[in-house]
């Protein structure tokens, strides 16, 4: 019988299938991830195509995510470690389980000789099984005896020491020089589960006593945000069906209010799927309010955070208040950048531009992105954004206001952007934009660059307030 047909139990007597399977399923992944696949999509495919072949139990599927997610967070390092230890390089499946492993080798995570015999063991179901297994079981040993030696000889390389591509380091270093390492480090870190509360329906105050009295620990993050010490499934959440609630980064929560939507004006999000800042600007006012997205597939996310909200068509009826029934939004797909595909010629008073972006301000969140993203890609998405920008200037109203916002702390996706659409744009003033943290003075905003402290803790975001003068 093969080691993967014998199921284990875990700590807390879950039956999970043996180490082995977890860590070839969970290199699978990290190879389609160094193939360009998004991780997420990637651990999907692995784990369908795992229990396909034999029952997978589900803490196995959770325990090979978080393999997953190990390795990606320390690509850097176990691939220069890696490169140590190879006299030439191995295969895509061989490397990637061979990263898997050193990955939990680095930290020490599990008795060294399990992994090293588990890798070993799953190293025997690729092709060329005896041949791998032999190479792993050498390299891998290797590792345990020199550990540190090798360690400090691969962190001497900038990727291996901050885990981040050489390209994307170098452009933070540029942009940042004086907050570079803390950039970096932030998108080595974990973002908390924040939420943002549906103001129509409670309060921050009153959900953190909710959360509180239901056993769930959570801590105030300004004035309108709560970081729940440790993620739970949305459907555990007091209120999560009927709307009291629901999951924002705390400086994606600054959108809605930046804009400062008014009772009764038009308003378009440009970009607005899955509908996080779409549905805080219908909390903020009663606007009449058009959900755009060029992803039709997204805008199904859109919908259902309306209805959930209590904005959608049958508002009221589902949850039996009705806060802002008399105008359900508007959900169109379309092109920002082309608008004489979807625009009916009125003016909009407010335009919230969240434009696509690298992400490189939500990697804690996203750790994949800096390995899918390429340099190039930088000069691709200005020049996009820029296009979207000129064209939505064309839907706003004299005197009405367009929030341009990215969650990037790349110059080329922020600063640059704006910039560019100032010199060519006589009508355009950029206005002051600022911000109270939790209890002290406000401070002027622009780039946000992502923090973690127990009172402020956010991700990476762009801000710029435009006005159309008349
Ligand atoms: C950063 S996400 C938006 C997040 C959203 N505002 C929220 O708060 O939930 C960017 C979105 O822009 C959409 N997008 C990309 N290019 C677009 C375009 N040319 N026109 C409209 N939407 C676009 C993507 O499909 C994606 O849903």
């Amino acid at each position: 019988m093969s080691a993967s047909s014998q199921d284990e139990a875990d700590e807390s007597g879950r039956r999970r299938a043996p180490l082995s399977r977890e860590l070839a399923c969970a290199a699978r992944a990290i190879e389609a991830l160094v193939a360009g696949r998004s991780l997420p999509a990637a651990l999907d495919q692995s784990i369908e195509l795992e229990a396909a072949r034999e029952p997978l139990p589900i803490a196995s599927h959770a325990a090979i995510r978080d393999l997953a997610y190990r390795s990606c967070r320390q690509l850097g390092l176990v691939r220069e470690v890696a490169q140590l230890l190879n006299a030439r390089p191995p295969a895509p499946a061989p490397a990637a389980l061979q990263w898997v492993a050193l990955a939990q080798l680095v930290d020490a995570l599990r008795a060294d000789p399990v992994v090293v015999d588990q890798a070993v063991d799953a190293a025997r179901s690729l092709p060329g099984g005896a041949a791998i297994a032999g190479f792993l079981n050498a390299t891998l040993r290797r590792f345990v005896r020199e550990r540190e030696a090798l360690l400090e000889t691969a962190r001497r390389k900038p990727q291996a020491r901050w885990n981040h591509p050489d390209w994307w380091i170098d452009r933070v270093r540029r942009a940042w020089p004086d907050d570079w390492q803390r950039v970096i480090e932030a998108g080595n870190g974990t973002a908390p589960m924040t939420l943002r509360t549906n103001r129509l329906r409670t309060t921050p105050g009153e959900y953190l006593s909710r959360l509180r009295s239901e056993g769930l620990a959570a801590r105030l993050l300004g004035d309108q945000a709560i970081a729940l010490e440790a993620a739970v499934p949305v459907e555990a959440l007091p209120g999560w069906a009927q709307g009291l609630v629901s999951v924002q980064d705390a400086a994606a929560q600054l959108a809605a209010p930046l804009l400062a939507p008014e009772d009764g004006e038009r308003i378009l999000d440009a970009c607005s799927a899955p509908g996080g800042k779409a549905t805080h600007l219908l909390e903020l006012a009663d606007v009449e309010l058009t959900a755009l997205d060029v992803d039709e597939a997204r805008l199904h996310s859109v919908r259902a955070n309306f209805e959930r909200l209590g904005f959608g068509a049958g508002a009221g009826v589902v949850h039996g208040v009705s806060p802002r029934a008399a105008r359900p939004p508007t959900v169109v797909a379309g092109d920002a950048a082309r608008p004489a595909d979807w625009w009916d010629g009125r003016p909009f008073d407010r335009v919230l531009l969240d434009a696509p972006c690298t992400a490189s301000g939500i990697v804690r969140r996203h750790p994949d992105v800096r390995w899918l993203r390429r340099r190039s890609d930088l000069a691709t998405l200005s020049r996009r954004q820029s296009e979207i920008l000129a064209a939505l200037w064309s839907v706003l109203r004299p005197g009405g206001k367009l929030l341009y916002a990215t969650c990037s702390v790349f110059p080329e996706e922020g600063e640059s952007v704006v910039a560019r659409f100032l010199a060519n744009e006589s009508r355009a003033t950029r206005l002051p934009l600022q911000w109270r943290f939790g209890g002290c003075t406000p401070e002027p905003i622009s780039t946000l660059l992502p923090v973690a402290t127990p009172t402020r803790d956010h991700d990476g975001f762009f801000f710029a307030l435009l006005e159309k003068r008349p």
